[in-house]
């Protein structure tokens, strides 16, 4: 039998982009070159070789795109601001021409009841900055207030819901460490001296924020993974404890006033010969400051083994889900045990999913229709796990599809399609595939019928 899953009333239904991945119009209107420009001029390391100069064509096309929106029917809409855009140089000068395309988008969205929730920083740094030393350096922190101040003056009398960040962890650990994002490098000391900027950044620019738009919600979205050890074993108890201060708390705990943690400072010792050196007296305290929200991006779970140990146990737990075509496997359990764990060990005071979904590159068949039961089904698990979370106490305020429309999908260029809309790159035609037909019935009636 199946049970109708009711939201609460006001509950935000919506959908989420980034500047980079939609607009295009790489070098108008004064916008100046990001890291992202540069990284996929550089041989090998974006899949198919794409760019973003023209991608969804959003910066023009964005009319229509509203249009879209608003038969949708969503309630709210998650998008970034390209900092080149505002500030060419990085800082100083701001380019007024990049701030009206932001406030125009803005004033249709308000006279569309269509709420704006705005990301500061979707990883488009200006090159210049890269060129000064990037997040690694302290002062990109200084810039980003600067440039904070800049987009939360022009548009904070009508945005009431800022982020500041997406994910610290793509853009310290994915980009620094591990060399698959903007700039590229291989450096842990690099990468923990980005993350602690990027948390410093976000904790010097709340109380910017606040005074620019007031009554304004301000929050920080973080990627969360859920992990489970392979097995009982000590070793891989101890893989999946690594495994979950790298990719949650080493972002979590800073921001919820508990430091950095103790077991992670000695997983990385080798990166840090002085220590944490860059943290300087009042980082921490700026870093706890209290915020409004916590979003949360989800997309799968980790199950972490100790495959060097000799005295392991037979594994017991697999990450054997179904896979999306970008190879994460669908865990939808994952993101009810990581609500649950967000309310009750950090207690933040309200959560939204700002990002959730999948690629599957299904395309438009012979009628012009776009079957993606697949990803219509990856979404009505995830929202359900949403749901069973909030039956707990746990206080969602709303979803956000990743993603309104497929898009340029960074290191995998166009290859992965996460959008519930196609897009046809030669023609920008944009195409509801089944899974935005539902999601707009499941707006309509704020909830779906589910199980049987
Ligand atoms: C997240 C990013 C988003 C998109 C999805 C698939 O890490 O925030 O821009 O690329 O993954």
């Amino acid at each position: 039998m199946s049970t109708f899953l009711s939201f609460p009333e006001n509950f935000l239904w919506g959908t989420a982009t980034a500047s980079f991945q939609i607009e295009g119009a790489w070098d108008a209107d004064g916008k100046s070159e990001s890291i992202w420009d540069r990284f996929c001029r550089t041989p090998g390391c974006v899949k198919d070789g794409s760019n973003g100069d023209v991608a969804c064509d959003h910066y023009h096309l964005w009319p229509q795109d509203v249009v879209m929106m608003k038969g949708l029917g969503l309630k709210a809409y998650r998008f970034s601001v390209a900092w080149p855009r505002v500030l060419p140089d990085g800082r100083g000068r701001v380019n007024q021409a990049g701030l009206d395309f932001y406030s125009r988008l803005v004033d249709e969205l308000l006279a569309n009841d269509i709420c704006p929730f705005v990301t500061l920083y979707h990883w488009d740094l200006p090159q210049v900055l890269q060129d000064a030393g990037g997040w690694p350096a302290r002062p990109t922190a200084e810039a980003f207030v600067e440039y904070t101040d800049a987009v939360s003056a022009a548009l904070g009398d009508r945005v009431h819901n800022w982020i500041t960040h997406n994910e610290p962890w793509c853009i310290s650990f994915l980009s620094h460490m591990l060399g698959i994002h903007a700039p590229g490098l291989r450096d842990t000391t690099a990468a923990l001296r980005a993350a602690h900027h990027v948390l410093l950044s976000h904790g010097w620019a709340v109380p910017v924020i606040r005074a620019n738009s007031p009554g304004a919600e301000v929050g920080i979205t973080v990627n969360l993974e859920w992990v489970d050890p392979a097995s009982r074993s000590a070793a891989d108890l101890d893989a999946a404890r690594a495994a979950d201060c790298f990719a949650n708390r080493w972002f979590l705990d800073p921001l919820y006033g508990r430091q950095y943690p103790a077991d992670g400072v000695a997983d990385f010792a080798d990166a840090l010969p002085n220590g944490l050196d860059f943290v300087q007296p009042g980082d921490m305290a700026a870093i706890a400051v209290p915020t409004d929200f916590l979003g949360v991006n989800y997309y799968t779970r980790r199950v972490a083994r100790d495959e060097a140990a000799a005295d392991n146990l037979p594994q017991a737990v697999f990450a054997d889900g179904p896979r999306t075509d970008i190879d994460w496997e669908v865990y939808p359990e994952g993101l009810y045990k990581l609500l649950n764990r967000l309310h009750f060990e950090y207690g933040p005071p309200k959560l939204y999913i700002t990002e959730n979904g999948a690629s599957y590159n299904i395309g438009p068949d012979a009628d012009g229709r776009v079957p993606d039961a697949l990803r219509l089904d990856f979404l009505r698990r995830h929202m359900a796990a949403a749901h069973r979370a909030m039956a707990n106490g746990v206080p969602l305020a709303g979803y956000f599809v990743w993603s309104l429309m497929d898009n340029f999908e960074w290191a995998e260029g166009y290859t992965q399609r996460f959008g519930i809309v196609w897009v046809d790159y030669e023609t920008q035609q944009r195409l509801l595939k089944d899974s935005a037909l539902w999601y707009r019935q499941v707006i309509a009636a704020n909830g779906y019928a589910y199980g049987g």
